[in-house]
This record gives structure tokens, C-alpha cells and sequence, in this order.
């Protein structure tokens, strides 16, 4: 299956009663192994937990550390834009070229990369001094 397709499937058990926007998100290792996410809501904190941070929640209970490529797909007249925590939440998996592609149900695609992304990413290195 591809990860667009992964990415479609999982979108549908999302569970956005206060935003209505369904997110999918897919995922492959370097393992080859492929995880999904759907955003999930709450009364509380209405934006919830975002498909892709579920995605790699499952990848990191499993044991798994390694993102070789993420798909994101929604139903928007663009390609839905990863918040800014989803964007440090990937980078900390995944290499700078990693492609991120970013999707709508229509079929658009924009693949981008971690690195454009989330360009000046804070790392582990900043702290060497620490
Ligand atoms: N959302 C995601 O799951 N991923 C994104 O990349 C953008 C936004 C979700 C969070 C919330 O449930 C809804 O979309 C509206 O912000």
C-alpha cells in the first residue's frame, strides 16, 4: 500500500468534531515499516493531537526511531501545512532531506523536505556547552 494511500484510510477514523478537518498521516521507517495517524480532538484542547504526532507516537512505541518519509493528506484547497510542533516532532526523527509530502484528497501533491520545513531547527548540538 502506499503511503497515500495509508495516509487516505486513516484520515477517515480522525475524530475532528470541533475543527471538522480531518487529517491522515503516514509514515515509513528506514525499516521499511509504515505507521498512520489521524488527528484526534478533545472538549478541552479543541486542536487536539495532530495526525502526524500520532503517527510518530506509534512509530516510537514500537520501538522505532527513523523516519524515511511522511505523507500528509487532508481536505483543503491546498496541501495542509504542518504545525510548528509537528515540524520539530519530525525533524527529531527524521534527516533533513527527508521528503515530506504534503497532500489534499484531490490529488495535489507539494513534496517538501524537513529542512524546508523547519530551516534553523534547534538540535542537540546547540546545547554542547550546556
Ligand atoms: N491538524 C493536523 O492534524 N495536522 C496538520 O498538519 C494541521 C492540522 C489538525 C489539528 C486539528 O485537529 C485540526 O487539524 C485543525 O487544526
Amino acid at each position: 500500500m502506499t503511503l497515500r494511500q495509508a495516509a487516505l484510510d486513516v484520515r477517515e477514523n480522525a475524530y475532528a468534531p470541533y475543527s471538522r478537518f480531518k487529517v491522515g498521516a503516514a509514515l515509513r521507517t528506514t525499516s521499511g515499516e509504515v505507521f498512520v495517524g489521524c488527528n484526534v480532538e478533545n472538549v478541552a484542547y479543541p486542536e487536539g493531537t495532530c495526525a502526524e504526532a500520532g503517527a510518530i507516537a506509534a512509530m516510537a512505541a514500537s520501538g522505532l526511531r527513523d523516519i524515511a518519509e511522511v505523507y500528509v493528506v487532508a481536505d483543503s484547497p491546498t496541501p495542509v501545512a504542518p504545525c510548528g510542533g509537528c515540524r520539530q516532532k519530525i525533524s527529531e526523527f527524521a534527516d533533513q532531506g527527508v521528503v515530506v509530502t504534503l497532500a489534499t484528497t484531490d490529488g495535489i501533491e507539494a513534496p517538501t523536505t524537513v529542512a524546508q520545513l523547519l530551516p534553523g531547527a534547534f538540535d542537540a548540538s546547540q546545547m554542547d556547552r550546556a
